[in-house]
């Protein structure tokens, strides 16, 4: 069985979903699962696109051993420079370098002549090598260049020192049939594609990005890219969980495997769900909430007669436990941490403190704390910069009637320790809340977007709620979970505005485009 290297770049292409801003302790987190999910190389960002950008990449590099951690670099000695810094401390230092190569982006964006692409593409590897042992070379839109021009600038490459060829699908136009003829025609004219290997990018405009990546396997393809729930660049990239359990589960067609450890989807997908604000759609393949719903009848009855009647995938391969009741209100410290740590937490004593303090509230709603209510609790207190001076709020409350305009009063701590407290109205509760909050908030904040999702099943789920809000102009996003809707969506509101303050959080996408 031939192996196909995965390639995660939900840190990368991922970050760049409109929307999406991680700040380095979440980033982190992420790279963490990616690890214990098992990807061979992971895409830790873009270290010269902000200094945000270069800390993650670097936090990342140094701290990951279980996988090759890369970052992207454009074809210049600057970002290649900055990357090195980057990536320098990592278990299996590796460059990704993309350049494009298809007529409308040499003309238009570059504005260089196929001549002047392949000489900067042969130097700029060249430079790269000097430090690198492992350097990816991406031709940027090959779905759309010419093939005998893409022979000839990877034969050059290669012969520069690039071990990796990567031929992105960078606007998602090409279909299963035409991506993998482009593999193979690459295979079959560039004379030391041998000492290469051959990797697929997608992203899913046409919706064709995973039949696209599976194509490409077939026709030689040894590293496939992509990014967990297919978050990315407008409609994403392909969904890696859904090529390596394709793979699997239609093991009698396709001859390949991968690293992934398949039990490990279920929390991947929702780590990065909860930290990305990007929910997964209930019927999306593989992690959506319906994908092992059995609606009607006639199928019910078929499953519990026979699983296999419907049923193609078992939750279990992909890590859906039923919900269980894991601690409750009397469960101690040590248990509490022995949880956390098989949930892959490893928590310093300050965190674990203010962990088990959010449990023992909890504890006090809610009779049964479940695996994904510690899942959350868990991830906010990771991801929580302790050290930066930030907005809390102390108390509120809300009058809300049919007949009366809803009040909301909050009492709120700020960043220089003064407590504040106002009281505001607005058409609903949470834009009482809203109001309130921008009238005791030194900055100018606009909302833009505001969701609402519940953790769990049944009456006493946690409410999440994602925000997107501007801040004096500058994009944020914010979460915060709770078993009160309003208090999460007044947290999530403070959140966003808090990530602003000390700006840890990236906007790679703002500064450069990529
Ligand atoms: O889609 C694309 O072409 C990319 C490159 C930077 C590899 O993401
Ligand atoms: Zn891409």
């Amino acid at each position: 069985m031939a192996h196909v290297n995965v390639f995660d770049t939900t840190l990368r292409d991922g970050e760049q979903s409109a929307g999406v801003n991680l700040n380095r302790l979440e980033k982190l987190e992420i790279a963490k699962q990616l690890e214990r999910l098992g990807v061979d190389i992971m895409e830790a960002g873009f270290p010269a696109s902000s200094q945000g950008d270069f800390d993650a990449v670097k936090e990342i590099a140094d701290t990951v051993r279980g996988c090759s951690v890369t970052g992207l670099a454009r074809a210049n000695k600057r970002d290649i420079d900055i990357a090195w810094e980057a990536l320098k401390g990592g278990a299996e230092p590796r460059l990704h370098i993309f350049l494009a190569t298809s007529p409308i982006h040499m003309t238009h964006k570059l504005k260089k002549t196929p001549e002047e692409i392949v000489e900067t593409a042969v130097e700029m590897v060249a430079y790269a090598k000097e430090k690198f042992p492992h350097v990816q070379w991406s031709a940027e839109d090959a779905s759309r260049s010419d093939l005998d021009f893409l022979v000839h600038i990877i034969e050059k490459v290669i012969d520069a020192g690039a071990t990796v060829i990567n031929l992105p699908d960078t606007v998602g136009y090409t279909t299963p049939d035409e991506y993998g003829k482009m593999f193979q025609y690459v295979k079959e004219h560039v004379p030391n594609i041998d000492k290469a290997i051959l990797s697929a990018h997608c992203h899913d405009d046409l919706g064709m990005a995973v039949s696209n990546s599976i194509s490409a396997i077939e026709h030689g393809v040894r590293q496939i890219e992509g990014t967990i729930n297919g978050i990315g660049e407008r409609a994403g990239n392909a969904a890696l969980e859904e090529i390596a359990v394709a793979l699997q589960i239609r093991k009698d067609r396709y001859d390949y495997q991968t690293n992934l450890v398949l039990n490990e989807i279920k929390r991947t997908s929702d780590l990065v769900s909860r930290l990305t604000g990007m929910m997964v759609p209930g019927n999306k393949a593989v992690v959506g909430r319906n994908a092992f719903a059995h609606e009607s009848g006639i199928h019910q009855d078929g499953v519990l007669k026979e699983a296999s009647t419907y049923e193609i995938i078992t939750p279990a391969m992909v890590g859906i436990d039923s919900n269980r009741m894991v601690l409750g209100k009397h469960s101690g410290r040590h248990a509490f941490k022995q949880k956390a740590q098989e949930l892959g937490f490893e928590l310093n004593e300050s965190k674990l403190k203010e962990a088990f303090e959010s449990f023992k509230n909890l504890t006090g709603k809610k009779k049964e704390v479940t695996e994904d209510d510690l899942f959350a609790i868990l991830t906010d207190t990771q991801t929580e910069n302790e050290d930066q001076p930030k907005y809390e709020m102390k108390a509120f409350q809300v009058q809300y009637g049919s007949i009366n305009r809803p009040t909301a009063t909050v009492l709120l701590t700020r960043p220089d320790g003064e407590e504040v407290e106002k009281a505001n109205t607005g058409e609903g509760s949470v834009e009482a809340i809203y109001n309130t909050l921008d009238d005791l908030i030194d900055a100018d904040v606009h909302l833009q977007d505001y969701q609402l999702s519940s953790i769990g099943k049944g009456r006493d789920a946690l409410a999440e709620v994602h925000v997107q809000l501007t801040v004096n102009g500058v994009k944020a996003s914010g979460r915060a979970a709770d078993q009160d809707v309003l208090e999460a969506s007044a947290n999530a509101f403070i959140n966003a505005v808090n990530r602003t303050l000390n700006r840890q959080y990236k906007d790679s996408y703002q500064q450069v485009q990529v």
